[in-house]
């Protein structure tokens, strides 16, 4: 059993009670590999900005539960080395059990998200309340998420969404002792987050997806003011991605996402933390798909991930400085 203190991370409280205060969102980027935890840390020093480290339970089994916890403590380490010690959280992403938080806890992580979503409210709140009995015990952060994101991904899957209920929000926070709520407002996972025909065009012939639902925010808001809310599901798919991924030879149909304005906004609400997965995802696939492409004699894995890992970082930094505004607060 290791505490994260030991490791050098810290868990969320803190930044996210700046983060609102602040009217900024702290980036909760995902990870499964050395050159994307190096992307982040890279970028996050270089703006100086808090960051989450993020693993989902599909990472975990990628990676090495082991191995991403020794990479989280490198993270810290690198950051110095980079000459910013900037505030780093490791962060269990979509937690589906007590036994998998429990584990992650007594592994070195310095948050966890239980995700009782698709539960029956009542076995929301007790799985949830348990996660938090043990979590605050050792000083571990924990989120937790009412309503449901509709998206693919590995492990984290819904044909449609269920909106948070504002309604539910206060009994869910009082009841849990959760130190942050994900909701349901219109984002989902994967980088194929609306169907056009949901869309509109815009003068320039760009499809438009429907807004999220501030009304749905601040209702939440009124009924928990000043209550940290996370946002799943934002990534914005960049079309110059998709549009270099399909061009050497990617097959990426309907890539819709987030648009940018609409997460800035979201970030100046007490929506302090902004989960982005997939953006990553592209941005790596369409460096690596343009130098197979273009460079097709090259077969050292350093000529095509290093400039994956620059493009990434490139992302990174931009999502920092344009989309979350927390650039200059570590
Ligand atoms: O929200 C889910 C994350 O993007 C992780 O996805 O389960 O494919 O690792 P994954
Ligand atoms: P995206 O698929 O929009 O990047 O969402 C990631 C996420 O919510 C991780 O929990
Ligand atoms: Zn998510």
């Amino acid at each position: 059993m290791v505490s994260y203190k030991e490791l050098g991370l810290v868990n969320s409280k803190e930044l996210f009670a700046k983060a609102i205060a602040g009217g900024y969102a702290i980036p909760a980027f995902n990870f499964n590999n050395m050159e994307q935890m190096q992307a982040i840390v890279q970028a996050c020093v270089e703006t100086s900005s808090p960051v989450i480290l993020q693993v989902s339970s599909g990472a975990r089994k990628y990676a090495n539960q082991t191995i991403l916890r020794y990479m989280a403590q490198g993270a810290v380490e690198y950051a110095k080395e980079l000459g910013k010690n900037i505030p780093i959280v490791l962060h269990l992403d979509h937690g589906d059990s007590f036994e998998l938080c429990k584990s992650c806890i007594d592994m070195g992580f310095s948050s966890v998200m239980i995700d009782g979503s698709s539960l029956p409210y009542d076995e929301n709140v007790a799985l949830t309340k348990k996660v938090v009995e043990y979590a605050h015990a050792h000083d571990v952060t924990v989120e937790g998420e009412l309503g449901v994101l509709a998206g693919v991904e590995d492990e984290v899957s819904a044909e449609h969404h269920t909106y948070t209920r504002p309604e539910e929000v206060e009994d869910f926070v009082k009841k849990t002792g959760v130190d942050s709520l994900a909701i349901s407002i219109g984002t989902s996972h994967g980088a194929n987050k609306f169907k056009p025909e949901q869309c509109t065009r815009n003068a320039d012939g760009v499809l438009v997806p429907p807004p999220l639902r501030f009304d749905i925010l601040k209702e939440v808001e009124k009924r928990i003011p000043g209550f940290p809310i996370v946002l799943h599901g934002s990534s914005s798919v960049p079309q110059d991605m998709v549009a270099i991924i399909n061009k050497y030879g990617g097959a990426l149909k309907d890539a819709i996402g987030i648009p940018e304005d609409q997460l800035r906004e979201a970030a100046k609400s007490a929506v302090c933390k902004i989960n982005i997965d997939s953006d990553g995802r592209l941005a790596m696939t369409a460096a690596v798909r343009e130098i197979m492409a273009t460079k097709p004699a090259e077969f050292d894995p350093r000529k095509y991930l290093g400039p994956a890992r620059e493009w990434l970082k490139k992302l990174y930094m931009h999502k920092v400085v344009n989309v979350l505004g927390s650039a200059n607060k570590a």
